[in-house]
């Protein structure tokens, strides 16, 4: 029973209205005619054949000829469920955020969970980075935290994402293998990358084969900025702590559970909540003052780097409890739209140029998939705020604004005035200072690309490790391009002598010592290499 479970939930009363249980009621047609038979269609004769004149028949197999709509182009596969989110006590010094106000008030909140590579129908237990989408239905609009279980990214610049997908999806000519990294493609622009070596150490460690989504972490991945109501600025990072810890299982338990039960974290995910075993996560946060922009030794802006937690610390603000299961899985996890610019007053964005790219293409992409550009009243994914402004029309508006003026400004009345949005607490953009020259260059400060994915193996135990190994092995033991394979363990042996030596032992080859080719392309070929090694490399 929902209401018991959530009694003050304002998205659970917004979605009552759409919701419908069917038990007991007469079968009518769309246009609300009752339905006398449902076995048979209306024949000439008992035999046949069957009239066009039967819209009985018609309607009811045209709407299943169009039950379909496009899968995401990634996290097309994912299990989803409402909760509420509460932050501890007021974040008013950092950002002013209606949501992180209040201890006392609850914040609805919808939360996805999802395998990247794989279709809808894919395994869940697929070696993959998991997403982490939350969208959180405060007063002041959507909000959605749009992470993955893992705080770092492949790429540093958003127009590599489309290539990277190539690279993960099936291969185009046999669509094989279904949903797993162990192909040639994805190696081989992985072994031209070496941007993100720190991503695929990650990727081949525990973390990407979770036990259950509930024991998975979170991560906002990029820098994002708090704003506080004085326009005081800090760069945050977000994580999400489970609060039953992390746990992973190991590769050969993986392939066991996914050939038995393919479903097998959907499957917990439901059951835990139906069984009142709630799920819940602290948010953290890592809070940097402006004023230590340049203090570390990598960009706050790569999103191939963590701030290590030694270096700031992760405070716990807040937790986000999953405490009902949705009611239909095509009209709220398949319908529901999460985009990383959706945010509200008191958070601002970064200039990552990977978050930057982002902004476009989940609204882009969403046009698509959900038809039209009225998909933000789809019941899911509608504020709990009402929406005034002078946008209308489109494929499937639903709803209906009066009045004759749809302009502002306007003198005749009616319409949406445009009111001083910032008297009234509206959304404004940090002023951040800008003064560059418009160029298409990756910035120096990014070009560090090893020495975080030696600080993530190193800090792995021994058993750790050898799955990291094991993974590697297995993984580029399906690569039949010796050169993709070769290229793999120069960018190992960047990370670990150890590691890429018995990586390589595992496919019988050597390391290759003086190749022509530089590994980091990113760095010019007459730049000097000294300017380029942070310090805390040289020392270790
Ligand atoms: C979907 C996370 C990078 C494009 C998603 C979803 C998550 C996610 C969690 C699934 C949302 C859901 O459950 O519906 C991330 C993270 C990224 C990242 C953490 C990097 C830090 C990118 C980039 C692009 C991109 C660089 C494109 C430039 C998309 C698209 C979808 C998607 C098109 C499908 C959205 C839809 O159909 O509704 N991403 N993503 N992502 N992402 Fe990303």
């Amino acid at each position: 029973d929902t209401a018991a479970v959530n009694p003050h939930n304002a998205k659970t009363t917004d979605l009552a209205p759409d919701t419908v249980d069917a038990s007991g009621a007469y079968m009518n047609t769309n246009q609300g005619v009752r339905i006398s038979d449902d076995e048979n269609s209306l024949k000439a004769g008992s035999r046949g054949p069957s009239l066009l004149e039967d819209f009985i028949l018609r309607e009811k197999i045209t709407h299943f000829d169009h039950e379909r709509i496009p899968e995401r182009v990634v996290h097309a596969r994912g299990s989803a469920a409402h909760g509420v989110f509460k932050v501890y006590q007021s974040q008013a010094a950092i950002t002013s955020a209606a949501f992180l106000q209040h201890p006392e008030e609850e914040t609805p909140v919808f939360v996805r969970f999802s395998t990247v590579a794989g279709s809808r129908g894919s395994t869940d237990l697929a070696r993959d980075v998991r997403g982490f989408a939350v969208k959180f239905y405060t007063q002041e609009g959507n909000f959605d935290l749009v992470g993955n279980n893992m705080p770092v990214f492949f790429i540093q610049d958003a127009i590599k994402f489309p290539d990277l997908i190539h690279a993960v999806k099936p291969e185009p000519d046999n669509e094989i293998p279904q949903a797993a990294s162990a192909h040639d493609t994805f190696w081989d622009f992985i072994s031209l990358m070496p941007e993100s070596t720190h991503m695929v150490m990650w990727l081949m460690s525990d973390r990407a084969i979770p036990r259950s989504y509930r024991m998975m972490e979170g991560f906002g991945v990029h820098t994002f900025r708090f704003v506080n109501a004085e326009g005081v600025s800090s760069f945050v990072k977000f994580h999400w702590k489970p609060l039953l810890g992390v746990h992973s299982v190991a590769w050969d338990e993986a392939q066991n559970i996914s050939g038995k039960d393919p479903d097998y974290h959907r499957r917990d995910l439901w059951n835990a909540i139906e069984s009142g075993n709630f799920p819940e996560w602290e948010l953290g946060i890592q809070v940097v003052p402006e004023a230590d922009e340049h203090k570390f030794e990598f960009d706050l802006l790569d999103p191939t780097k963590i701030i290590p937690e030694e270096l700031v610390p992760v405070q716990r603000i807040g937790k986000l409890t999953l405490n009902r299961n949705p009611d239909n899985f095509f009209a709220e996890t398949e319908q529901v739209a999460f985009h990383v610019g959706h945010i509200v007053p008191g958070i601002d964005f970064t200039n990552d140029p990977l978050l930057q790219g982002r902004l476009f293409s989940y609204t882009d992409t969403q046009l698509i998939r959900l038809g039209g550009p009225n998909f933000h009243e789809i019941p899911i994914n509608r504020p709990v705020v009402p929406v005034y402004n002078n946008q209308r029309d489109g494929y499937m508006r639903q709803t209906i604004n009066k009045g004759k003026t749809s302009y502002s400004p306007n003198s005749l009345g009616g319409g949406c005035p445009f009111m001083a949005g910032k008297m009234q607490g509206g959304f404004t953009s940090y002023p951040e200072r800008i003064e560059a020259h418009k160029i298409r260059e990756r910035s120096r400060s990014f070009f560090d690309h090893f020495s975080q994915a030696k600080l993530f193996y190193n800090s792995q135990s021994e058993p750790e490790k050898n799955h990291i190994i094991d993974a590697f092995s297995f993984e580029l033991g399906k690569v039949q391009a010796v050169p993709v394979r070769e290229r793999m363990l120069r960018l190992l042996a960047e990370v670990d002598s150890g590691l890429a030596a018995q990586v390589a032992y595992a496919l019988r080859l050597h390391i290759p010592k003086n190749s022509e080719e530089p590994l980091n392309k990113s760095i010019p070929a007459d730049a000097d290499p000294a300017a380029y090694q942070p310090e805390h490399k040289e020392s270790s």
